[in-house]
């Protein structure tokens, strides 16, 4: 498969506009609906068989631990477990960490929102202290790996991490963060929701503690499609929040039956990775190099600059100038304008004061979307402009 933009749109059952935020909540090919539809069916069709031969076998050889062990091996990992998605699988993490009080935990000015909040929870528990690394949004590799350097204190238990940063969609320097990190004793749980599908991984030789990515995003699995590595030196504290029947079976084994719900977004794995396959890794992210690079020449045009080059090869943040500071609704109303008025959906929003726009591209996006989005804003403008 080569076409790559409007030639594919047919592969998805995308409606009507212009689809710019795949990094939100993914969007799901056909191939792979139609494969998990197929899963339910026979699900309902014997829901007793189904249940008993796919999903409990204790063994390592039922058919949820080997569409688990596939994705493994996709990722460069022995092994991982399933979990719903990027919150559920940091959930599982911080509920088993040993934090006590006077503790750190770490995270950046970047750090997906719910996970702030988790911790911070998590932290007001134990009597813990989340601490904020503050990376500039236009930071370069050696000052988020110096303003990692000096957070670090000998109360520092836990950093959290992001492989790819979800405001500013910027590319953490992740390699030397870890060795950084490692080096001092401090845990390191990355927060890779936006990897898998978008970079290729190799977890075994990256040295993080813990990795959490989710598959609905960039992998085209059906939601609630994510997963959990542990390397082998922190499994023994590696429990899911929910306990059932397998909880004595161990990492990862522990994640794979947690109650009667529908395993079929994970069952389907297999058809993920035959479509990811299919579509060609190489070319898809070659094009969506060029579908960013697009972008910025589009939107250089009308002022709107990227807020940092080393950003993610599929997805750029771009600061929207203001005459004013950005307010905490000036990204919502973006969207919605957007959308009301050129059916363009994408991403926006409000970090240190400013307006931020993500352009996420995609196998299906093609080049005459990111003139419409430059066009649109344009003509329209945005809050504050
Ligand atoms: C960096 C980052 N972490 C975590 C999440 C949470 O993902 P989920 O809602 O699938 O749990 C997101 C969601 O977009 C994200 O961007």
């Amino acid at each position: 498969m080569t076409a790559f933009g409007h030639a594919l749109r047919a592969l998805w059952s995308l409606g009507d506009g212009i689809f710019l935020n795949h990094g939100s909540f993914g969007a799901c090919p056909l191939e792979v609906v139609h494969a998990q539809d197929a899963l339910r069916a026979e699900m309902e069709a014997q829901p007793d068989v189904f249940f008993r031969d796919k999903i409990m076998p204790r063994e390592n050889g039922s058919q949820l631990r080997t569409a688990a062990e596939a994705l493994a091996e996709f990722v460069g990992a022995d092994t991982l477990a399933f979990a719903e998605n990027a919150t559920s699988g940091v959930q599982a993490i911080l509920n088993n960490f040993p934090l006590t009080q006077g503790d750190a935990i770490l995270l950046t000015n970047h750090t997906y929102n719910a996970l702030r909040l988790m911790a911070e929870a998590c932290c007001a528990a134990s009597g813990a202290q989340v601490r904020t690394v503050n990376i500039p949004l236009d930071a370069s590799d050696d000052t988020i790996v110096a303003a990692f350097k000096a957070a670090l204190a000998p109360e520092v238990k836990l950093a959290i991490v992001d492989h790819i940063t979800s405001p500013t969609a910027l590319m953490m320097p992740l390699e030397r963060i870890i060795a950084l990190l490692k080096a001092q004793g401090v845990r390191v749980l990355v927060d890779g929701a936006h990897a898998v599908g978008q970079v290729p991984l190799n977890l075994a030789q990256l040295g993080a503690d813990w990795y959490v990515s989710n598959a609905h995003k960039w992998l085209y699995a059906p939601r609630a499609t994510a997963f959990l590595y542990a390397a082998p030196g922190t499994r023994a504290m590696t429990k899911p929040h929910v306990v059932s029947h397998f909880i004595g079976l161990g990492f990862p084994r522990s994640f794979d039956y947690l109650g009667t719900r529908d395993y079929t977004p994970w069952l389907a794995m297999p058809a993920v990775l035959a479509f990811f396959a299919k579509l060609g890794p190489e070319a898809l992210w070659r094009h969506e190099r060029a579908v960013i690079a697009e972008a910025t020449a589009h939107l250089a045009q009308i002022g709107v600059l990227p807020v940092n080059p080393h950003s993610a090869p599929a997805m750029r943040a771009f600061l929207l100038p203001q005459g004013r500071t950005a307010q905490a609704e000036d990204a919502a109303q973006l969207m919605r304008d957007l959308w009301r008025a050129a059916r363009i959906q994408v991403a926006a929003m409000v970090l240190g004061e400013k307006l931020l726009l993500r352009v996420s591209a995609q196998a299906y996006v093609d080049a005459d979307d990111l003139a419409a989005l430059a066009n649109a804003l344009a003509q329209h403008g945005w809050p504050g402009r």
